[in-house]
């Protein structure tokens, strides 16, 4: 059954390549603006994301509205071929709004109000910056929501942060009225007798503060909650105008990677389309495996997050100008990169930036066009060779990642878990937690889709859920049920902990999965650096792994209610303890992992173990070489197989049947030579 989606734009059905534009830095300089259509078409380009940071060209004084530089560009894109992700300014403003309307800046949690400067810094409570956005909004909309160039609407630009004016709190009290309805119900919910810190006015809540309240975790657990419906409650009054003019047009706003400060889940709810902006560091060490494992993660939670193709909005043509040191990308890496993100289901290569400012904190950044102006640049020239890549490559458009692993990973969790203040306060390293488990997936090439708790869980073979600290009831249900269906889940120590109110669980951890996982962990202790214990492998353990592991950091007391240990500590007054269990639960089996084992080796082991019995497919029916993944999209029909080589060296890679390659028609089989940096692929 041939599985399609449609592409993001009727307009434009083919892959998407371009970059941010801001041809408002050259107005005063027409010849620019004219070479830069040359040079698009060069590059291969066919789509820019224009007006990013645009509004005071488009309101140079209040009232005073000046479109027609922005009519010229986009009639001549127009003209050329050229389609336009057109962006709302709302990321930054003009001096003169701060000026007349300081309510508009953003004030810290130290309750200290920003001076006007930089770019994303305002107040998405304020009635005036709703408004001045709306009325922009709704003129951009008039003029160009039907333009022909006009794909789609970039809303403003990497939404984050909070803002602490008192707007924002008396809006932060009424999402909490509208939560809890009486006081006593927040107090019980945020268990605020602690330290004596039961309000008993609303008037006296206040968002968390450095020198004030940031004790009760509930509190700051609502406090991020709210932050993220305001921004989306922000969000709706952008879009409203846009849709009432043209429907049709998809809108999106670039997100970050595992951006802490939203959860991107709801906000993914609002958009039409999930785009998010890549950087990796390439080169900074002997293998990019690492790096490599991270962003795919990142590819695999946007594009899970819709369950549908993504846009890689934002990447750089060679190097940035903000990580601590910045490499260029070798030869290959520039294809590489970008196939990597279209690997795990983006529909788009796109850039920041088009064109090196001259001026300003971003004029070294990478850009298709450098400030010598041509286009014989290497750059340039592996931009252009990447355009023409992906022109061979648009069968792959609209087609999906059949994952049947899951990694749970909420951010709810990610925010308790961090605020907890428990074992190991040095670092308690959930997401680097979370990369462990990925990676071994990522090696095998074996698909995983990053799931919340709220999506559904059936269509999955194997769910891991590391460290899901902060777990609802309700979820542990769904946890128990889809093994009982015949599933098979991971679950790590230091799970099962809090509820959604950051209330500990009483009567055993790990609390609703305790059944589940067939234990209960009596005790967690952290362990500092220099520490270790070890995971001694059980004679004649049904996984058939033998021998001892490294653990450090975390390590759990855990006593067998029906599970049955797999291995046990090898160190310590608990040794001989165990460290691995399976339980069987209905049709399935969930394993818990009770301690941080450290050894990449383990994880390979134990998911290739897993991944076996649960008959979960892997890309390729062979063994990868290391820091080589492969990866998959499908139509249901047509297999399209990424062979993505981060290792650092040439690697050799074992085909198990006959491809084509799918940009030059060639026919594969046997083993394929990965050179350095190098990305094939392969259609069968
Ligand atoms: C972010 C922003 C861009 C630009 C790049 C630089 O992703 O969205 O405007 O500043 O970083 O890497
Ligand atoms: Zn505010």
């Amino acid at each position: 059954m041939s599985q399609k989606f449609p592409p993001i734009s009727k307009k434009l059905p083919v892959f998407m390549h371009g970059a941010d534009y801001n041809p408002d830095q050259w107005l005063h300089d027409p010849k620019v603006l004219e070479e830069d259509i040359r040079l698009m078409k060069l590059a291969n380009c066919n789509v820019m994301s224009v007006g990013i940071f645009s509004w005071v060209s488009l309101e140079p004084s209040e009232g005073e509205y000046t479109f027609e530089w922005l009519d010229e560009v986009l009639d001549r894109f127009a003209e050329n071929g050229i389609y336009a992700w057109l962006a709302t300014p709302s990321g930054a403003r003009p001096a003169w709004m701060s000026q007349h309307y300081p309510e508009v800046l953003r004030v810290g949690a130290n309750r200290v109000r920003n001076l006007q400067g930089g770019r994303h810094n305002h107040c998405y409570t304020s009635p005036v910056y709703r408004k001045k956005t709306a009325e922009m909004n709704r003129r951009l909309a008039e003029r160009y929501a039907q333009h022909p160039a006009v794909v789609g609407w970039h809303i403003s630009n990497e939404l984050g942060g909070d803002c602490n004016c008192e707007l924002c709190q008396e809006a932060f009290r009424g999402w909490l009225k509208a939560k809890y309805g009486t006081l006593d119900a927040l107090n019980r919910a945020w268990w605020t007798a602690f330290w004596s810190h039961t309000y008993t006015d609303w008037s006296q809540i206040e968002s968390p503060a450095p020198h004030g309240e940031m004790m009760v975790h509930a509190h700051n657990l609502d406090w991020r909650r709210f932050v993220t419906d305001q921004t989306i409650d922000f969000y709706r009054v952008e879009i409203a105008p846009l849709k009432n003019a043209n429907p049709e047009l998809p809108c999106t706003t670039n997100m970050m990677d595992l951006f802490e400060g939203l959860d991107y889940r709801k906000l993914a709810e609002e958009v039409d389309v999930v785009s998010w902006d890549a950087y990796p560091k390439w080169h900074n060490e002997t293998s990019d495996g690492r790096e490599a494992v991270w962003f795919s993660f990142n590819h695999d939670l946007f594009r899970s997050l819709k369950k549908k193709p993504f846009m890689l909005m934002e990447s750089t043509p060679s190097l940035t100008n903000w990580q601590p040191v910045s490499k260029l990308k070798r030869p290959g890496m520039h294809r590489l990169s970008s196939l990597h993100a279209v690997a795990h289901g983006s529909d788009t290569v796109q850039y920041f930036q088009w064109r090196k400012s001259r001026g300003s904190s971003e004029k070294f950044h990478g850009a298709v066009v450098d400030h010598v102006g041509h286009e014989h640049t290497r750059v340039f020239q592996d931009v252009a060779t990447l355009g023409e890549t992906l022109g061979k490559l648009d069968d792959v458009l609209g087609t999906t990642v059949p994952a049947e692993t899951a990694i749970l990973f909420d951010w709810d969790n990610r925010w308790a878990v961090r605020d907890a203040q428990g074992p190991r306060n040095m670092g308690i390293g959930y997401e680097n937690t979370v990369m462990q488990h990925y990676r071994a997936f990522w090696e095998m090439g074996v698909p995983v889709d990053v799931i919340g708790a709220e999506d559904a869980f059936d269509g999955y073979k194997l769910i891991v859920a590391p460290m899901v600290y902060l777990l609802r009831q309700e979820t542990g249900e769904k946890l128990h049920a889809f093994v009982e269906r015949g599933g098979t889940l991971v679950v790590t120590y230091w799970s099962g902990i809090v509820d959604e109110n950051d209330l500990c669980h009483l009567g055993g951890f790990p609390g609703p999965l305790r059944k589940t996982v067939g234990i209960w962990a009596e005790e967690i202790e952290g362990l500092p650096d220099h520490d270790c214990n070890s995971l001694v492998m059980a004679e004649g353990n049904g996984l058939g792994i033998a021998g001892e592991f490294e653990i450090r950091e975390l390590c759990e007391r855990i006593h067998l209610e029906g599970a049955q240990a797999l291995g046990v500590y090898g160190s310590d007054f608990y040794a001989g303890e165990p460290v691995l269990t399976v339980n069987a639960v209905g049709k399935g089996k969930a394993y818990y992992l009770a301690a941080r084992v450290s050894e990449d080796a383990f994880y390979d082991a134990f998911y290739g173990k897993v991944v076996e019995e649960a008959g979960i497919r892997r890309v390729l029916d062979a063994d990868l070489p290391a820091g080589v993944t492969a990866q998959l999209r499908t139509d249901g029909d047509r297999e399209y197989v990424f062979l993505l080589n981060f290792s650092g060296t040439a690697c050799e890679v074992e085909l198990d049947r006959e491809y084509a390659d799918a940009e030059t028609g060639e026919q594969l089989s046997g083993s394929l030579v990965l050179p350095v940096n190098g990305s094939r692929v392969l259609r069968s």
